[in-house]
């Protein structure tokens, strides 16, 4: 028989298409040290930022059910082409609250925009234009201009952060944005942290960088707190960490991700 816990006491579930999304589990863990976390990489699948939305929404779906399953009292979407693309689909199906990451992400950048914000992802993303639009609600006098950057995430995922190709990587993506002149820059992807000396590099000194992973922790902790289902027990909250594939070299990924070690993770078959 299922055991009755507390909404304040259920977990907050998160899911993304692979470790990047360790980047806002790191973030939620920042902002909200007593909350259980659970976590979902679907490594088997990734990446989902070059599949078609129908594809990306149905992987969604399968991931959200097996998160279902710990009964969370909040479901976060650290990734941001499924954000992009699946929001609505996951919101209509689901009857615990879901947060994305691209209206918090969008929210963060209008805030200190001045007049101009370049926006970068995944293909899936880009092409959705979900950031596009939250941006032109949310500082509709601002311009809005957006590149896709396919080879940040193998590049983020090889642990190539340093160096030449990354450099010149960024280069060719951003030097597009940078002529336009923006002057603030939305990393839209979950993978692009790791990135951040290259990209702030070929951006230059006169672009403020903006994450969504800090911006969707805040947010996630104002929607429980003001449905009052914060955790309010002593002590540090745990963490749970599954993934559909284990591949060699998960630890030193996940780690660099996370930025401390990763929980031990437990593989799941959500097909
Ligand atoms: N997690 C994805 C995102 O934030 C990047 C990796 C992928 O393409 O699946 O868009």
């Amino acid at each position: 028989m299922p055991v009755f816990r507390a909404p304040r006491d259920r977990a907050i579930a998160v899911f993304d298409s692979g470790v990047g999304g360790l980047t806002v589990l790191a973030a939620l863990r920042r902002r909200m040290p007593r909350e259980e976390l659970v976590y979902l990489g679907d490594t088997a699948r990734v990446p989902y930022g070059t599949r078609s939305p129908q594809v990306i929404t149905r992987y969604a779906m399968n991931n959200a059910r097996f998160l279902g399953s710990f009964d969370p009292k909040l479901l976060v979407v650290a990734c941001n082409t499924v954000s992009a693309v699946a929001l609505p689909a996951l919101s209509a199906a689901l009857s615990v609250p879901v947060l994305g990451v691209v209206e918090p992400g969008a929210a963060a950048a209008a805030r200190v925009q001045r007049g101009h914000v370049g926006v970068i992802g995944t293909s899936g993303t880009v092409r959705s234009g979900a950031y596009q639009a939250a941006l032109a609600r949310l500082c509709p006098g601002a311009r809005v201009s957006a590149a896709a950057c396919p080879l940040f995430v193998p590049l983020a995922e090889e642990g190539w952060t340093e160096g030449d190709v990354p450099r010149e990587a960024a280069h060719r993506y951003l030097d597009g944005l940078v002529a336009a002149g923006i002057d603030t820059l939305l990393l839209g992807c979950t993978h692009y942290p790791l990135l951040r000396g290259p990209i702030a590099a070929a951006a230059g000194p006169g672009v403020q960088l903006v994450d969504s992973a800090d911006s969707t922790a805040e947010a996630a902790a104002a929607l429980i707190r003001e449905r009052g289902v914060a955790r309010e027990t002593e002590g540090a909250g745990s963490e749970r960490l599954f993934v559909t594939d284990l591949a060699e070299g998960f630890g030193p990924l996940a780690r660099a991700f996370l930025g401390r070690p990763a929980p031990e993770p437990v593989v799941v078959d959500i097909s």
